[in-house]
């Protein structure tokens, strides 16, 4: 088979290092990929957003599946476009991409099942909002509706902090129309934990949980990123909570999709919340997580390819899943000055001294033949060992044999199993 993938992340590079190893697959391509990908597919000089080159190239190059794996072109509704066209693709369809493209479906859905989340409300207009607000204490928690790169979100610890979260994004507009409505939200406590799973409609496979660092530095402290870092398995979360998770909201919200007359295919990622009070939900993806995917991938045994196909046919069910009992820790090497603004185009040294890790970048690019930095996020360092502490090991000794100016990555990942 003929495959290309659309992305350009540390996401990417795992997911096509993992359909790499297809033995069905002939020949892959990403859009536009990157200066890692480059070694495993062909990059192709077209972006996310541009769905008639895409669809074009498809068409031209005789490509038999499209994975589509990142957020914004699935809410733009690239893969109706290119079922629109006659080519097969995987990833939810917009109506169901909706679920992370707006937060507000996603309360109203998740209250209309009486699936467990944060109380809230949520407003399409300032006066109210700000209203609601003075007659709330903090802390409190204000989201942008739509996708504003993982930014959306201000956990406000005074109420100063929430007015203005709630003024830059009615008032202010920093995101555009994805602050056009907001929720308000309940501040929940508890251990995070990232639940992704295989869906095709109602059929849903959980794969192995992981947990993500979001803040820049050590002890959860700093402004928030993209992630700094992700382990799995969560040793110290005992497998009952996680089969609470599954039945009472990745099911259950899976189930309602379809309900609702939006089946979800593709890959739904629950952002968990463990509370005092069970388990509740803080966010849907509709997509794989970066930098979860960088530990989930490399502990899946089956074929990834065979995986997506099953829940393109309808057979998710009847589909073998296995996972090896290794454990997998990614550490973010990032640019200085990251998540604020940063240079980009600084030489990468030391690729060629990595001894047991897996590579994956998120942010590179190649120029002259030198691989150089091209994001905030630049790689992510796998180490996989038979638990957490060797995989760790491995993780932050070859994270030390890598190189460019300001480089700088948490200390702690994964410190929390070992706790
Ligand atoms: P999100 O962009 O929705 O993943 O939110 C970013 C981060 O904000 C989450 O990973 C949580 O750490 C935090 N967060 C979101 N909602 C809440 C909530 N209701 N209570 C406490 N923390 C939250
Ligand atoms: N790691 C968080 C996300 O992918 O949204």
């Amino acid at each position: 088979m003929r495959v290309l993938v659309i992305g350009r992340g540390g996401r990417e590079h795992a997911i096509v290092w993992a359909l790499s190893k297809s033995p069905k697959i002939s020949k892959l391509f990403c859009a536009p990929g990157n200066g890692g990908i480059a070694g495993l597919a062909e990059c192709v000089p077209i972006t996310e957003l541009q769905f008639e080159e895409i669809s074009t190239f498809a068409k031209e190059q005789a490509i038999d599946l499209v994975m589509v794996a990142p957020d914004d072109p699935l809410a733009a509704g690239l893969v109706d476009h290119l079922e629109s066209k006659g080519i097969e693709a995987f990833g939810p369809r917009a109506n169901a991409a909706i679920i992370e493209g707006s937060k507000v479906f996603m309360k109203e859905l998740l209250k209309k099942y009486s699936i467990p989340t944060a109380t809230y409300e949520s407003f399409d207009a300032y006066e109210p909002a700000i209203a609601y607000l003075r007659s709330q204490t903090a802390p409190i928690v204000i989201k942008a509706d739509g996708l504003a790169a993982g930014k959306g979100v201000t956990v406000a610890q005074t109420m100063e902090e929430a007015e203005a979260a709630l003024k830059d994004i009615m008032v202010d507009q920093v995101f555009g129309k994805s602050g056009a409505s907001v929720v308000i939200e309940e501040f929940l406590t508890g251990q995070e934990m990232s639940l992704l799973a295989f869906v095709d409609g109602s059929t849903v496979r959980l794969m192995v949980p992981s947990q993500d660092h979001k803040p820049v530095f050590d002890n959860d402290k700093g402004p928030n990123t993209g992630g700094m870092g992700t382990y799995s398995p969560l040793p110290h979360i005992p497998e009952s909570i996680v089969q609470e998770a599954l039945v009472n909201i990745v099911q259950p919200t899976a189930d309602a999709m379809v309900k609702e007359g939006r089946p979800f295919k593709g890959v739904l990622y629950a952002g968990l919340i463990l509370t005092p009070n069970g388990v509740k939900t803080i966010e849907f993806n509709a997509r794989f997580g970066d930098p979860e995917t960088q530990v989930i991938l490399p502990r899946l045994k089956t074929d990834l390819l065979d995986i997506f196909l099953a829940i393109n046919n309808g057979t998710l069910a009847e589909q073998p899943i296995e996972w090896s009992e290794e454990a997998a820790v990614c550490v973010i090497v990032a640019s200085p000055g990251y998540p604020g603004p940063y240079p980009k185009g600084l030489p990468i040294t030391g690729l060629d001294q990595v001894k047991d890790s897996l590579v994956f970048h998120a942010g590179t690019a190649i120029e002259d033949g030198q691989i150089v930095t091209n994001g905030g996020r630049v790689l992510g360092i796998t180490g996989i060992g038979k638990d957490i502490i060797e995989a760790r090991q491995k993780a932050y000794a070859d994270a030390d044999r890598i190189h460019f100016d300001g480089k700088h990555y948490r200390t702690d990942i994964a410190m929390k199993a070992l706790k």
